[in-house]
């Protein structure tokens, strides 16, 4: 695969989003790709990079049901009784070995954060609160929280992320859902950091 240029790439991964969705997905695509983007220069985060992986994250989001397992397997993608349970969760993680495999993406930031954009994770990175934010409110999201949300984005990632993941554990629990735990774990990992900003960021 060499060493693709980050412009390459985005063409790139542009291609596969388009050639693997449905257009209505892809426009959702675009639709995150140019929020993360804008989040990203907003917060002084690399904007391609970013990008980037919005442009991957829901990649592989229209297979089959009954291959997310088969594809986690052979591609020795770990996961939990919960993705057993509801494989289309492991469509993130999924998507990140595809675009390392078919686009060479090696940037452990932006793998990453196309892994974790569902449900999210404790400790998650800049780049991966951007996209996970990106993801809920992009401008046809619509919830009664998504305007401050929307707000909260503008000033502080962290802030927002809270927000959003309280907002969607509850959803799923007045939907009867259980709430993954790295929603929980992301969420709890928020709660004690408290805007103290991530080691290795000044
Ligand atoms: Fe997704
Ligand atoms: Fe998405």
């Amino acid at each position: 695969m060499g060493n693709r240029s980050i412009a390459e790439l985005l063409t790139a991964a542009d291609e596969l989003a388009k050639s693997r969705l449905s257009e209505r997905r892809y426009a959702h695509t675009i639709r995150v790709a140019d929020t993360a983007e804008h989040l990203a220069k907003t917060h002084n985060l690399d904007p391609e990079r970013t990008r980037l992986a919005a442009l991957i994250h829901d990649a592989a989001r229209e297979m089959k049901k009954d291959k997310y397992l088969r594809v986690a397997e052979e591609w020795n993608i770990p996961y939990g009784d919960f993705e057993r349970e509801n494989p289309k969760l492991l469509h993130g993680p999924v998507a990140a070995e595809l675009s390392r495999r078919e686009l060479g993406v090696e940037d452990g930031e932006i793998l990453d954060a196309v892994r974790e954009h569902t449900v999210g994770r404790a400790e998650m990175g800049d780049i991966s609160l951007a996209l996970y934010l990106a993801d809920k409110i992009e401008p046809e999201r619509d919830y009664p929280s998504v305007e401050k949300i929307r707000e909260m984005a503008e000033n502080d990632l962290r802030a927002a992320t809270t927000e959003a993941l309280r907002t969607a554990i509850a959803f799923g629990e007045m939907r009867g859902k259980t709430v993954h735990p790295a929603s929980r774990e992301a969420l709890n990992w928020l709660d004690e950091s408290d805007g103290r900003p991530n080691e290795g960021m000044e």
